[in-house]
């Protein structure tokens, strides 16, 4: 039989730390406020993981219930892709992942693209489907930026959160990936980095290795946010017009939950209704490669996202990178 090459998004899992840090408990440790964190960034609390919780252990969690939630088992899955930037191993955790989950007929493989990586691991699952190649993969998108948060800085600490979200994508007759688009300018890579700072050891002679570590996250909140608010509605229109479609046809906006105001005026330019906007910051903050998954699984368990909903989906962040897709939730 020739497998269908159409991409369908069947279920969706999410996990989180049961640690939070309220914005309240943020003030005892930093110059801020909770009204200054509201009013500025939507977020009222995040979760955190602590020592003994891997990336790996999070990551599996919501996969597994994305698997149960397309009625498939773990042995049914042909390719796992990990997007996240706080691997527990450098090397990958993708293969963690399936060992955790004992899914040991798939291919493992993570993707590094910050708060696109749901979005560019997404449109790279798509490829393997449309080409025959696979049939059902399961994407996680997983991150612990709480590890690499500078915990004194107030200007980047009350902003990340730690999660994971998932979903299996599964060849069918119908094509439910309408659209997408992707970009990256990394001239402005400056503007948000959890960089490796090099330091010279010498082996011999003259010969040296670089034996340095990374520093925490770096942002220019202001330069991310200007390039957010006009970079997102952009690439949503650049995929509506490739899927033939307008913001009429969106049921949802569901956009990297990084902050609410962007969100705010992300549909304000594309002049979709509030009520369309999909939202969970308030809960989690930006959970950077987790953040849509996440958001999308709250939706869909809450009876809000239903099958045959079309979503314009996006995600944006370090590299700098951006990205859309619009797809119909569920197998119709
Ligand atoms: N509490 C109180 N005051 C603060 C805090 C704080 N936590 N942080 C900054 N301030 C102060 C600043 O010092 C500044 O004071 P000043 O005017 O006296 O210098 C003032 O508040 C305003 O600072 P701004 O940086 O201009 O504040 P802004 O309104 O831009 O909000 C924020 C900052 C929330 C970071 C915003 O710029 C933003 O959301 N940017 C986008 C971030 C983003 O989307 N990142 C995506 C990352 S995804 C990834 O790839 C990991």
């Amino acid at each position: 039989m020739i497998q269908p090459t159409g991409v369908a998004l069947i279920g969706s899992g999410s996990a989180s730390p049961d640690s939070i840090i309220t914005n309240h408990h943020l003030a005892e440790m930093v110059d801020t406020d909770d009204e200054w964190i509201k009013t500025r960034t939507g977020i009222a609390q995040r979760h955190v993981a602590g020592p003994e919780l891997g990336l790996r252990h999070l990551a599996a969690q919501a996969g597994e219930r994305a698997i149960a939630a397309a009625n498939l088992t773990s042995e049914d899955i042909d390719l796992i892709i990990l997007a996240t930037s706080s691997p527990d191993d450098l090397f990958g955790s993708a293969a963690q992942v399936q060992a955790e989950l004992g899914a040991s007929r798939a291919a493992a493989f993570d993707i590094t693209a910050a708060c696109s990586g749901f979005i560019v691991g997404l449109i790279t699952a798509s490829q393997f489907i449309r080409t025959g190649v696979y049939k059902n993969i399961l994407l996680v998108g997983a991150d612990l930026l709480s590890r690499w948060t500078d915990w004194e800085d107030r200007r980047t600490c009350i902003l990340f959160g730690d999660g994971a979200g998932a979903v299996v994508l599964q060849a069918s007759e119908t094509d439910n990936l309408l659209g997408f688009d992707l970009h990256s300018d990394g001239s402005m890579n400056g503007c948000l980095t959890l960089g490796y700072e090099p330091e010279g050891q010498t082996l011999y002679g003259e010969t040296q290795v670089s034996k340095g570590q990374y520093n925490p996250i770096n942002m220019n909140g202001r330069e991310v946010y200007r390039f957010a608010v006009k970079r997102v509605p952009q690439v949503i229109g650049q995929a509506l017009a490739k899927a033939g479609l307008t913001v009429d046809d969106i049921d949802w906006l569901l956009l990297h939950q990084a902050n609410q105001r962007i969100i705010d005026a992300a549909a304000d330019r594309l002049k979709i209704p509030r009520e369309k906007t999909l939202s969970n910051l308030a809960q989690y903050g930006n959970t950077s490669a987790a953040s849509i998954p996440l958001a999308l699984d709250e939706a869909v368990r809450a009876g809000k996202v239903k099958p045959g909903d079309t979503i314009a989906a996006s995600g944006f962040g370090a590299g700098l990178t951006w990205g859309s897709a619009i797809f119909r939730w569920g197998h119709r």
